[in-house]
């Protein structure tokens, strides 16, 4: 991770320097100039500082954070060849001024025929690929999987259900995901629980981010990789708590509705990449209050 600022969506760059020995450098930024004007002073990475003049060599606009660094993963793992064809062709263009990541928006039917015809060809002429069965993955090639496939997971398994608060939006309520997956919003102090009359048994909290019913009061944890969030955890206490159903930390039972039951399910590789991605997406500090007990009957 190279950048730290808070996040604007829809303004984030994924660039790659040629430093003076001739070596890439990849990263990605918020501010494109800045991040330029720090990497020329030297105040941007070490590894920058001691290989200066530094040139932009590329950059593609990309729509989130998270989707910058998973470009930064996939383009390091690259090999130095293929590195080079990636920027070869930005390169001329970008000296006309021209963004490559648009060209590649407009004309991306074209591009996708134009790629797989030409892998078919590569492939047919030397064979690899299809003659050498797979190659072992880098870890940064993995890791850039993970985040993908956790991403998914996520957004197809209701996470933003419980753990990003819902507003009222034009029309119906839905998740505000400029709070998203911080859990129940610190400022919202909730009274407390009305009586309910069975079969009404629990409620839930407009927001969706906190809940009362025979297992007490439960609020959504923050899962964003703050502090006050999954920032402190590690992927092995992650998966123990999906599997144990145990809170982290405190060993007791992780309470509905959060959904354990069906979580349990998901393979170890699912939950590795629902973390990788966990810890990508914006920080957001907010500290949910804590489980409550039942009262004593
Ligand atoms: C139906 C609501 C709901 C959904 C859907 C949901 N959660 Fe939760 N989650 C909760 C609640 C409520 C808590 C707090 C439970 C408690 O305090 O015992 C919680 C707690 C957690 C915790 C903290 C466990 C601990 O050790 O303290 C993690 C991690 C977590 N959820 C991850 C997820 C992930 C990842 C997803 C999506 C795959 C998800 N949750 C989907 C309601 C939900």
């Amino acid at each position: 991770m190279t950048d730290e600022a808070p996040v604007k969506i829809g303004s984030w760059t994924f660039y790659i320097l040629r430093c003076s020995d001739g070596s890439f450098y990849a990263g990605i930024t918020n501010d494109l100039d800045r991040r330029l004007n720090q990497h020329r002073d030297g105040r941007a990475s070490r590894y920058t500082r001691s290989r200066r003049p530094v040139s932009i060599i590329y950059r593609e606009s990309c729509e989130s954070r998270s989707h910058a660094l998973k470009r930064e993963c996939a383009v390091k793992a690259l090999s130095r060849k293929e590195k080079e064809k990636l920027t070869e062709g930005s390169m001329k263009k970008f000296s006309r001024g021209v963004d490559l990541a648009n060209v590649f928006k407009r004309h991306h039917r074209m591009f996708g025929l134009l790629i797989l015809t030409a892998a078919l060809i590569v492939t047919g002429f030397t064979g690899e690929g299809f003659a050498k069965g797979k190659t072992k993955e880098s870890p940064d090639h993995l890791q850039a999987k993970r985040i993908s496939h956790g991403e998914y997971l996520v957004n197809t398994s209701g996470c933003h259900d419980c753990h990003t608060p819902w507003i009222m939006k034009p029309n119906g309520p839905g998740p505000d995901m400029s709070r998203m997956l911080s859990g129940h919003p610190e400022s919202l102090v909730m009274p407390p629980p009305l009586k309910l009359e069975a079969p009404w048994v629990w409620m839930a909290a407009g927001s969706n981010t906190a809940f009362a019913g025979p297992w007490g009061i439960s609020y959504t944890k923050n899962l964003t990789p703050d502090p006050t969030g999954l920032g402190g955890w590690t992927e092995k206490e992650f998966i123990a708590a999906i599997r144990t159903g145990k809170a982290r930390g405190t060993g007791r039972l992780i309470m509905p509705p959060m959904p354990i039951q069906d979580y349990r399910s998901f393979t170890d590789e699912d939950l590795k990449s629902i973390f990788a991605y966990l810890q990508t997406i914006p920080p957001i500090k907010n500290t949910p209050p804590s489980y409550q007990s039942p009262p004593a009957p």
